[in-house]
């Protein structure tokens, strides 16, 4: 213990006084750009692993941090912390978009039809990519039905309500099922050996390796060149709430939610897919008026997700979706159903 603290006192008097050099030696052209965190002056290795352990995984994230954050992430001192704020701001290249390229950016989103012109409707037109769609609701409630519905029409042309293009499917529960698969792909008369074969299954067995599973579809999207157009995490929260348990270890579940969610949304406004994420339900006992439900992951998979959909039973096996939260859309409902060849209005 004793010695852990010293090694940490030391380790930042090495850190202030590397940030105490000169001003000169930062606008040296030799000097490298700071361009990452491990660019930064005085920040170890070390460090690096407990800013990350904490979300601060790019400049940005330090840029915007309050020193509270930072001490309190990686107990370094608030002067030191402040510094480190200050260069991550100084060197971060600020990106103004004007509205036009936005407009522009708009343009080439695509949109996932799901076969339910209702569903399509409150979503604004279908699933849309370079936004993260979250799904919540109860066991059953077609969550994983849509995800399986979804991984089909994704390949189906734009003209016919799809993004042509290939399909990643983190699949946390194991309720991936490609007879499914097979069963939709009849439905809209399509070669079922192409659909499963555009379809890139990953189970994820615990959350870290999920989050790794995240990272790596970018190598399939650079490396293997292969057009993907939709990001399915099936469920988005089950293993951290399994892994997590217990209210001292919370924060820390909702840093690597945060971390997790964050990967899926650079990644899908990079390269202009759809992500789709689904998140279970927990009771809350104590509720006795209104909604006895409460979304896993609270605020952080709320903040995170572009769109969040309510999902419940409703009469004679239909389903009912509710929009919450929407930039755009007015809070609406759609009742569909779940049929063998996919999702269907009334
Ligand atoms: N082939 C099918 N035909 C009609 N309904 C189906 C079919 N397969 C599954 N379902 C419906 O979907 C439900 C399961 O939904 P699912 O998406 O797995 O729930 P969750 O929200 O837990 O992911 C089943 O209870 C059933 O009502
Ligand atoms: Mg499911």
């Amino acid at each position: 213990m004793v010695d852990h603290k010293k090694k940490t006192q030391k380790e930042e008097n090495e850190m202030e006084q590397e940030l105490e050099q000169p001003e000169e030696t930062t606008e040296n052209s030799t000097n490298k750009k700071i361009q990452s965190i491990s660019d930064l002056p005085g920040i170890g290795a070390a460090t690096i692993e407990k800013l990350e352990k904490s979300g601060f995984t790019d400049l940005m994230s330090i840029a915007v941090a309050t020193p509270g954050e930072l001490v309190g992430a990686t107990e370094m001192s608030e002067a030191t912390a402040k510094k480190v704020i200050s260069i991550a701001r100084s060197n971060l290249e600020m990106n103004f978009e004007s509205g036009e390229e936005i407009l522009r950016k708009r343009e080439s989103i695509n949109k996932i039809t799901t076969g339910s012109k209702e569903l399509d409707k409150l979503l604004g037109g279908g699933f849309e990519t370079a936004a993260i769609t979250e799904c919540f609701g109860q066991y059953g409630s077609g969550k994983s039905q849509i995800a399986h519905v979804l991984s089909v029409r994704c390949q189906l042309p734009t003209e016919k309500g799809g993004a042509g293009g290939m399909v990643v499917f983190i699949d946390t529960e194991n309720t991936f099922r490609p007879e499914r698969i097979v069963q939709i792909s009849k439905g809209l008369n399509l070669d079922q050996e192409q659909v499963l074969k555009n379809i890139k299954v990953a189970r994820a067995f615990n959350s870290d390796h999920q989050m790794l599973l995240a990272e790596k579809v970018e190598d399939l999207i650079k490396k293997q060149k292969l057009p993907i157009k939709l990001l399915i995490v099936d469920s988005l929260t089950a293993h951290f709430r399994a892994e997590f348990i217990g209210r001292g270890t919370l924060a820390e579940r909702q840093q690597k939610i945060n971390k997790h969610m964050h990967t899926l949304m650079k990644l899908a406004d990079k390269y202009n897919f759809a992500v789709y994420v689904t998140n279970q339900v927990m009771s809350k006992p104590d509720v006795f008026f209104g909604d006895p439900t409460e979304a896993i992951g609270g605020h952080i998979v709320a903040h995170n997700s572009t769109y969040r959909i309510y999902l419940r039973r409703g009469k004679k096996g239909s389903r009912v979706a509710k929009m919450v939260d929407s930039p755009n859309m007015p809070e609406s409902e759609a009742i569909f159903f779940v049929e063998e060849k996919g999702i269907k209005d009334a």
